[in-house]
């Protein structure tokens, strides 16, 4: 799909409208033009010997700072690739992806592991917990790649867990957690850096409908309450409803990538 610029801003406004119609419409251009993420005609090929699959065909999309977005679209149409993307940890094979104005793609692949660690957390369908650690251990393992002191770190690891309802399960291994419970401790490792993005693969896909939807609110809290931007790849449209844009997915392409946020 071509790349849809910015649209131009509309001028005209309803004899009737509130004072405040223009200021609002000014913002929204101010957040396009500062978008968290941008992606600029993003290809991404993966070879298989003779054959070339395009997992992404020239995907261009901004994501605002503050943001709750779910991408959406049939198996195989490179959300999850797209994802990868953003996070730095796959390259695109054309095209850039900014965060912050930083074009990721252009960094080592030590200097991207280091970024990666600064500002991403992700989170997994399969939570991806170390077995024989607790919940505080969990959570504790990325700030280790930090210079923080293990007093830091406890302050850090108290407010994650706190911050995602689960205090009183710090000394908990993964196998005494619930479902529901795991995912949140591992939300809490996705959170405990204070990342600039949340990149959230099907979190919800191995969950009941009554942990999913505790893990749906804990996300749209933390959007909603400390501001943290959340990319969300999801098949479920309820758990697409917790978001503030969905953006669609389909052959490596987007359907409507360039809709604004839903107010
Ligand atoms: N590492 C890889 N090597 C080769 N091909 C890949 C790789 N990762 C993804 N692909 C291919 O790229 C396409 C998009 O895959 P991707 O995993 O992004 O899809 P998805 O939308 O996340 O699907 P699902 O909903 O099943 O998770 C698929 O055809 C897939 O086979
Ligand atoms: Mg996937």
């Amino acid at each position: 799909m071509a790349e849809e610029k910015f649209p131009p801003v509309e001028v005209q406004r309803e004899p009737d409208s509130a004072p405040l119609a223009g200021l609002n419409r000014y913002a929204t251009v101010r957040a396009v033009q500062e978008a968290l993420v941008q992606l600029r005609n993003v290809t991404k090929i993966y070879r298989h010997g003779e054959i070339d699959v395009t997992a992404l065909n020239n995907v261009s999309l901004d994501i605002a700072a503050g943001e709750f977005v779910a991408l959406m679209g049939p198996s195989g149409s490179g959300k999850s690739t797209l994802l990868h993307i953003v996070a730095g940890v796959d390259r695109p094979t054309s095209g850039q992806c900014l965060v912050q104005g930083l074009d990721i793609g252009t960094l080592s692949e030590t200097a991207l592991a280091t970024w990666r660690n600064q500002h991403i957390g992700f989170v997994f369908q399969t939570f991806n917990l170390i077995p024989v650690l607790t919940a505080f251990e969990n959570v504790e393992l990325p700030l280790l790649l930090t210079g923080l002191s293990a007093r830091e770190r406890r302050v850090h690891v108290t407010a994650a867990l706190e911050l995602v309802g689960l205090a009183d399960r710090m000394r908990h291994l993964p196998r005494q957690l619930s479902g529901g419970q795991e995912q949140r401790v591992a939300i809490a490792r996705a959170l405990v850096t204070d990342p600039t993005l949340i990149i959230a693969d099907e979190p919800t896909g191995n969950l009941d409908a009554h942990s999913a939807t505790e893990v749906l609110t804990l996300l749209q809290q933390l959007n909603q309450t400390i501001g943290k931007t959340i990319i969300m790849v999801t098949h479920d449209p309820r758990a697409a409803g917790y978001a503030q844009r969905i953006v669609h997915l389909e052959k490596g392409e987007l359907l409507n990538g360039t809709g604004e946020p839903r107010s």
